[in-house]
């Protein structure tokens, strides 16, 4: 997974990854969970095909907010509304409208489940995912345990409801069900995701790292790696030499700083896109 704030190259980085492990010859799936996903203008890719094709082994899909809802509904929906209309007169749309407003962090637990599912489908030996800016990835992060968190008392609350006994045993096996799901899925983040931080070697960015560190750890998770982007290597000018001087403070920060593998990427003079590009970028994150 890659994260980071936003525009500092998560999307490149994410691209140039995938393309890596393509060319290594491992099936391998690009999936961004941004709302505003650039990855099919990235590899130029018109197709909308989900997923598109990009080479051999290479796919990519984009996964909206909408296209969540749709996903948790026909998983999760009738499930639970056939539970909630026992004791409420809705209709099903309004329903669906209810837990897509009030609860909106049931989409973000899951875009997480969708991810897992893809991941142990086993359809791909990788799945590079890219997501959103820092403060909705972490919206994401944080769902499954918080979930788990606020289920806990669902439980007691149903378990001395005065319904019906058939009832209650069906809402408390929803809510452990839905416990079950919220530790997989944490379980999967903590396990089987390694968690790759994109920055830039500037001020405002590099002060937002220690607080997306903690954040981080207060789930239990960890960043594996750091790609420090946009790093100026031929100054060959003055305005360029001034602005590579400012950069080494932040490199040695960033570096030093967190005991964490941190790779370098240039600042190329042209737009990353197309393969050709992206290669590039390849060779400097894997090295030659
Ligand atoms: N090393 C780089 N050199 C030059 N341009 C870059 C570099 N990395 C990213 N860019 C450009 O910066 C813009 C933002 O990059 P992107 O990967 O979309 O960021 P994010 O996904 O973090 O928002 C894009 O136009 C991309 O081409
Ligand atoms: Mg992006």
């Amino acid at each position: 997974m890659f994260c980071g704030k936003g525009g500092v190259g998560k999307t490149t980085s994410a691209a140039a990854t995938a393309l890596h492990y393509a060319m290594n010859g491992d099936k391998t799936l690009i999936i961004s969970t941004d709302f505003t996903p650039s990855l099919r203008d990235i590899f130029e890719i018109d197709s909308l095909e989900k997923p598109a094709r990009v080479t051999d082994n290479l796919f990519l899909d984009e996964i909206s907010y909408d296209a969540v809802k749709v996903l948790w509904d026909r998983k999760f929906g009738p499930q639970v509304y056939d539970l909630f209309s026992t004791f409420v007169d809705i209709d099903y749309q309004d329903f669906v409208g209810y837990v897509a407003t009030m609860l909106p962090g049931i989409r973000d637990e899951f875009m997480v489940d969708y991810i897992r599912e893809i991941s142990e489908s086993g359809e791909y030996q990788r799945v590079v995912w890219d997501t959103a800016p820092a403060g909705q990835t972490l919206g994401l992060l944080r769902m499954p345990s918080m979930m788990n968190h606020h289920l806990k008392p669902a439980f007691k609350i149903y378990s001395s409801l005065k319904s019906t006994h058939n009832l209650k045993r069906s809402v408390l096996g929803v809510i452990k069900d839905w416990e079950q799901l919220s530790e997989k899925d944490m379980a999967f983040l903590r396990q089987e995701v390694q968690f790759n931080l994109v920055t830039i070697a500037e001020a405002l960015a590099v002060r937002q790292l220690r607080d997306i560190f903690d954040e981080f750890g207060s789930y239990g998770l960890g960043i594996n790696h750091i790609v420090i982007n946009q790093v100026i290597e031929d100054a060959d000018s003055p305005f360029l030499r001034r602005k590579a001087q400012l950069q080494q403070k932040y490199l040695a920060e960033v570096e030093n700083g967190y005991g964490t593998g941190c790779t370098r990427v240039p600042l190329f003079p042209y737009e990353i896109k197309g393969l050709e590009r992206l290669k590039e970028v390849e060779r400097k994150l894997f090295g030659s």
